[in-house]
């Protein structure tokens, strides 16, 4: 167990956790979102994110301050609290992110460490290399190379109470991502932010940002706090902390709000395309949309980033709240359906239902099944890798309709898309409280078959009756030969 981070609640792969930040003297609950402060030019103040927002903890960049030497002098002389006016807890990065966009940096890992814990940082950062997505296997192993010294070096340095952030690269190659991660884990190092996935999040590449936090987790282990570094937009929070996230940071409210643009749990506007604003936060409940366009840059900029950052905290306290009532998969499926690009990310999601499976409790709220996609979930694939265990007589009937008279079988399960069969005892046992809808679709049937055909697998000398409603080819395509598959208004003749 990591000594800084505890669990609590769980949901999928997601988490309520609580980070002890020993130097800031405070602990944070996870899932958290970080915004990020440009001390060049606070959108917002940070005393107004702590009193109105709630923050926190926000993130700043130590290369930044560094370069300036007003800010160098002003954080040195009175600490970076002070300068920000911000009583929380203060992440720094290092200039990792400056010196992949502009080769001209010079600073090393142990200098920025030793700036970040002179200028009173809570949480520090090495320089580590975000590698690109798409580079060749040689380019990132070599990057992972100089980023595994770049940790060893924070190792070293004698920090005392300030945690420190070990960033988990390896480009697109997911077996390198997890090599870096265990590598990572093995360290005594505090944060595990799972590094350069910004360009994926800019293209919507969210099925492939998934694989990267998939991988990085496999070598993390469950117990370390996860940082996706650059991720803020609120569309994509909920299908990130399903993946086990806990940490955010966004520059996009103030980024997007210079930009003139608007953020929903359903992607981007352009304030310039609104005839309504679709949200009823302090600054939309108040205005129309021609109202924030009359106003100055300046102005506008910050009523925008304002309104960035109350939609993407409303959506973080959703997510809680969700993973609490156990409904955190629910979400991400509404997310999945308000932009193809969160469809990608979610089916990318469930193609991993089994690593999820192993952190996801065995019992929550209600499962709603509210999509063909909602058959991969883990609890369905949990249930298909427990048939084995459940006794079973000489004769089963396995029906989608009410238990026979008579004695023609020596029991009757019930069938359940897209679970399948389950003993009649368990029907008020999660999942099979299941919501479900009237007309099951394909995939739920599909599944359904799966479920029945491990059952029969797991028991080659039981009898199995199958009686269903109409089923789609497909399924039946995947029920073993040796069931017999009976239409359900037979059985009700018979039992007439
Ligand atoms: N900010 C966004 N991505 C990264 C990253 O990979 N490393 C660092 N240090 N900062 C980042
Ligand atoms: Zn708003």
């Amino acid at each position: 167990m990591r000594d800084h981070f505890e669990m609590r609640d769980a949901d999928a792969a997601g988490r309520i956790g609580r980070l002890e930040v020993p130097r800031a003297d405070r602990t944070i609950e996870t899932p958290a979102l970080m915004p990020v402060i440009n001390p060049n030019r606070l959108t917002i103040e940070p005393a107004r994110l702590e009193a109105e927002f709630g923050v926190e903890i926000l993130i700043t960049n130590s290369y930044i301050i560094r370069e300036t030497e007003s800010l160098r002098e002003q954080a040195l002389d009175e600490g970076l609290h002070a300068m920000l006016e911000f009583d929380g807890a203060i992440m720094t990065d290092s200039g990792s992110f400056q010196l992949s966009e502009y080769s001209d940096v010079e600073v090393t890992t142990k200098e920025i460490i030793e700036f970040q814990h002179a200028i009173g940082s809570d949480i520090g950062t090495p320089v580590d290399i975000p590698t690109p997505p798409d580079v060749s296997r040689e380019q990132a192993e070599s990057e992972l190379a100089t980023t595994q010294q770049a940790l060893a070096d924070a190792e070293a340095i004698d920090v005392g109470e300030i945690l420190l952030n070990a960033p988990v690269q390896g480009s697109t190659h997911p077996d390198l991502r997890e090599d870096a991660a265990a590598h990572a884990a093995a360290t005594d190092l505090d944060v595990f932010p799972v590094g350069a996935v910004v360009p994926l999040m800019n293209s919507y590449r969210y099925d492939d940002m998934v694989e990267a936090v998939a991988a990085a987790k496999r070598g993390l282990g469950a117990d370390c706090p996860v940082h996706l570094f650059g991720a803020g937009h609120p569309m994509m929070l909920a299908l990130a902390v399903a993946m086990g996230c806990d940490l955010f940071d966004s520059a996009a409210y103030a980024l997007y709000a210079r930009a003139g643009r608007y953020l929903t749990v359903a992607g981007t506007q352009q304030l310039d395309d609104l005839d309504y604003l679709p949200c009823s936060c302090p600054i939309c409940s108040e205005r129309t949309p021609a109202d924030l366009r009359s106003e100055d840059d300046d102005t506008r900029t910050r009523l925008l980033a304002e309104h960035n950052l109350h939609v993407t905290f409303e959506e973080l306290r959703r997510i809680k709240q969700a993973i609490r009532s156990g409904n955190l998969l629910e979400l991400v499926e509404r997310r999945a359906r308000g932009h193809p690009a969160m469809y990608d990310g979610y089916r990318a999601l469930l193609d991993h239902a089994d690593q999820l499976e192993a952190e996801d409790p065995v019992s929550k709220g209600t499962f709603f099944h509210t999509s063909a996609e909602s058959a991969r979930r883990p609890e369905v694939l949990r249930h298909h890798e427990r048939l084995d265990r459940l006794a079973v007589p000489d004769r089963l009937l396995l029906t989608e309709g009410g238990a026979p008279d008579g004695d023609e079988y020596d029991d009757a399960w019930r069938v359940v898309p897209p679970f399948g069969p389950f003993p009649r005892e368990l029907s008020d046992s999660y999942p099979f409280t299941a919501a479900v809808p009237d007309r099951p679709d394909r995939a739920g049937q599909v599944a359904a078959a799966d479920g029945v055909r491990a059952l029969v697998e797991a028991n080659p000398d039981t009898e199995f009756t199958l009686a269903i409603n109409d089923w789609h080819r497909d399924a039946i395509d995947r029920v073993p030969e040796r069931v017999e598959i009976e239409s359900l208004s037979t059985i009700h003749d018979d039992g007439d």
